[in-house]
């Protein structure tokens, strides 16, 4: 009997397997996929990983991450990259929260740049969530990976900015576990999180972010995704869809 990630039988699925699980069955044999990091993305990876050797699939991947290399290549997934590979079929990605619009937060675990750009890069693009994660307005705290040379100035920009949009918090540079000090992005970067409270028009902060200088990337992902797979209670799933 299939156990799933908090040891219970298939009878009793989490939101996050149900929903990893069916992201799995949407994948065809030969399919270069932008694999995105995560929690939700590891369960995805080992559904995957049931399939290629049940039913002998070849597949492909552009991971995000040393965490979704290495799970990938435990999978028997073909890694590429993106000079190898410049458009990818389909990119499958958990996100931190999502609205109804199909609009995302992400970069809770810090591999924000790199998931946007294989987002971009790919033909269709699947956010994979529990239900608790779906939202009306967006209002997670927005991940924000920085230069580390270009950090003072940021932070002084961020708090201004923040000001401007009516939150009274403060930017925060994420630090870690197991090491101390600021966590350090597979790129090399620092995270900051940015607690701007509602997030009424999500292209228009996103935007407005990018454009800082010694901001790389920003964790809202607006207008990227095309459908998202949800995880309920009970093991059902359902769609957003544009
Ligand atoms: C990684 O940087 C993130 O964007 C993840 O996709 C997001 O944080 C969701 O992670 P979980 O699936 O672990 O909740």
């Amino acid at each position: 009997m299939a156990l799933n990630d908090k040891g219970c039988s298939d009878f009793h699925i989490s939101p996050k397997l149900a929903a990893a699980k069916k992201a799995s069955e949407i994948v065809e044999d030969g399919m270069v996929i932008g694999i995105g990091s995560g929690t939700t993305v590891e369960l995805f990876i080992k559904e995957l990983s049931k399939r290629i050797s049940h039913e002998e699939l070849e597949l492909f991947g552009v991971p995000t991450s040393y965490q979704s290399m290495l799970l990938a290549i435990e999978a028997g997934i073909h890694l590429l990259d993106l000079l190898e590979c410049s458009e990818l079929d389909i990119c499958i990605d958990g996100a931190d929260e999502v609205d109804l619009k199909l609009n995302a937060i992400k970069g809770g675990g810090g591999a924000l740049t790199r998931e946007k750009i294989v987002a971009y890069a790919s033909r269709e693009v699947v956010f994979v969530v529990e239900e608790r994660k779906v939202t009306k307005i967006l209002k997670y705290p927005v991940p924000i990976e920085v230069l580390p040379f270009s950090t003072g100035y940021v932070l002084k920009t961020l708090s201004k900015v923040m000001r401007d949009y009516g939150s009274s918090s403060k930017p925060r540079l994420r630090h870690g576990t197991g090491k101390l000090g600021p966590v350090i992005t597979d790129n090399g970067n620092f995270i900051v999180d940015c607690d701007f409270g509602d997030i009424e028009n999500p292209k228009k902060l996103e935007k407005e972010l990018s454009l800082i200088p010694g901001v790389v990337e920003c964790g809202i992902f607006a207008g990227v995704a095309d459908r998202i797979i949800v995880g309920g209670e009970g093991g059902n799933t359902y769609e957003l869809s544009r």
